[in-house]
């Protein structure tokens, strides 16, 4: 393998860390392999990393002092876990044992390196090698799914021969893969395309309350914006992701206003729609509001009720009115004439692009995994879509949104 092959890796600045199983002496391999590419590398040991493999192989490979200790050790540092933690573009821990997964997995900051872990805001990418007992047991297992939902990119072992002399999932790979990995992460970043611009996403289904028990309501579950919220994260945005009830939590690296009503969505998004690049609003607003709430439960005494329900501002064409440089889309759920209906509603509404769906196909609209959407860009002809994962849906709706801001360049 040429050392040139890892090309996104120079000039970057990695920290690696290593844990102490027998699958040390690779990293001693990727610690080579990423300084021949270029990277700065500077190199955290824990201490029964150093009983596997010397520090000073790493110092010899990277030209760097090795860190291990939390106090007591000459050190190039003034207070080394935060020097440490800022000079790192990515953290990578190869291998990263169970106790290690734990710890991260807990906050728990007893050593240099799971200090330097918590003091960090750099990408975390994590390389678990253990016994494939180990590595199966449940505690392990919850450890990397927390590990993964805060965002850590997690290498997957590799199967094989392991040095306990059985053979299972559990094996560190080889050095050129976790170089590969590690390359492959600078490269995915070039494709955040949506780097500094400020994005608004709404979801969920807004409930107007009518008494101090009861509301309004519809059957709106989020799943589509949350999974617009995270494509959007992933391309690089800094994301505001306004949510009417839902019971899905809170996407990595998302910050998340939770409302009730249609009025405090609106709020919510006004607030911030002036310094933002583009609204996304899936949630399904409520169009009208009870005029009156009762202060106490409303009795069962009539055979009939009636409320009366006022309408609801709409928050998209208020967008529209208002719009400067912000990209609008919008969703329309529709029953029939899909196409013609979605492309007024996006005249009316002054937007940029409109995601229609007849919520009447199985499998499409409100409280799905799925959707079957036709997408009017404007300016573009339609594109009709078969029936995908809402989450493959949201990918789509961030290109394409991508696809605007670069039109407009
Ligand atoms: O007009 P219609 O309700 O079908 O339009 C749907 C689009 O408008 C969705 O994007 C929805 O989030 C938004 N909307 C809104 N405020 C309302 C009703 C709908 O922003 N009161």
């Amino acid at each position: 393998m040429g050392e040139n092959e890892f090309t996104s890796l120079k000039g970057k600045k990695i920290v690696l860390g290593v844990t102490g199983g027998i699958a040390a002496f690779k990293a001693a391999g990727l610690a080579s392999l990423l300084v021949k590419s270029g990277a700065e590398v500077r190199v955290v040991m824990t201490a029964a990393a150093k009983e596997f493999i010397s520090a000073r192989t790493f110092q010899e490979l990277t030209g760097q002092p090795v860190s291990s200790e939390m106090f007591g050790e000459p050190s190039n540092y003034r207070v080394a876990h935060i020097a440490l933690a800022k000079f790192a573009e990515l953290v990578v821990i190869a291998p990263a044992t169970a106790n290690f997964l734990a710890k991260a997995a807990h906050g728990i900051a007893d050593d240099l390196l799971t200090t330097m872990i918590l003091a960090t805001t750099a990408p975390i990418m994590v390389a678990p090698a253990m016994n494939d007992r180990m590595l199966s047991n449940a505690a392990t297992q919850a450890n990397l799914e927390t590990l993964r939902r805060r965002g850590f990119e997690i290498v997957e072992p590799n199967d094989g021969r392991l040095a306990c002399g059985t053979s299972g999932k559990g094996r560190l790979p080889e050095p050129e893969e976790l170089a590969a990995a590690i390359d492959w992460h600078f490269e995915r970043l070039k494709a955040r395309k949506l780097e500094g611009k400020k994005i608004i996403v709404t979801a969920g289904g807004t409930i107007e309350p009518i008494d101090p028990v009861r509301y309004i309501g519809n059957r709106s579950s989020g799943k589509m914006g949350f999974a617009i919220a995270e494509a959007a994260h992933r391309h690089g945005a800094q994301v505001l992701l306004v949510t009417a009830p839902s019971v899905l939590s809170d996407p990595y690296g998302v910050e998340v206003i939770r409302v009730e009503t249609a009025l405090e969505m609106h709020d919510a998004v006004l607030k911030e729609y002036e310094t933002c690049d583009g609204v996304i609003m899936s949630a399904a607003v409520a169009d009208y509001r009870a005029k009156t709430i009762a202060d106490e439960k409303i009795k069962k005494s009539d055979e009939t009720l009636t409320i009366e329900l006022e309408k609801n501002p709409d928050i998209l064409f208020e967008l529209g009115q208002k719009k400067q440089r912000q990209v609008l889309i919008g969703f329309a759920a529709e029953t029939n004439n899909l196409e013609s209906y979605a492309a007024a509603k996006m005249k009316q509404k002054n937007l940029d692009m409109i995601v229609a769906n007849d919520v009447t196909v199985a499998g499409a609209g409100f409280n799905t995994d799925t959707n079957m959407v036709t997408i009017i860009t404007r300016g573009s002809m339609a594109e009709y879509f078969s029936l995908m994962p809402k989450t493959e849906l949201a990918e789509l709706i961030i290109k394409r949104l991508e696809k605007i801001f670069q039109g407009r360049q």
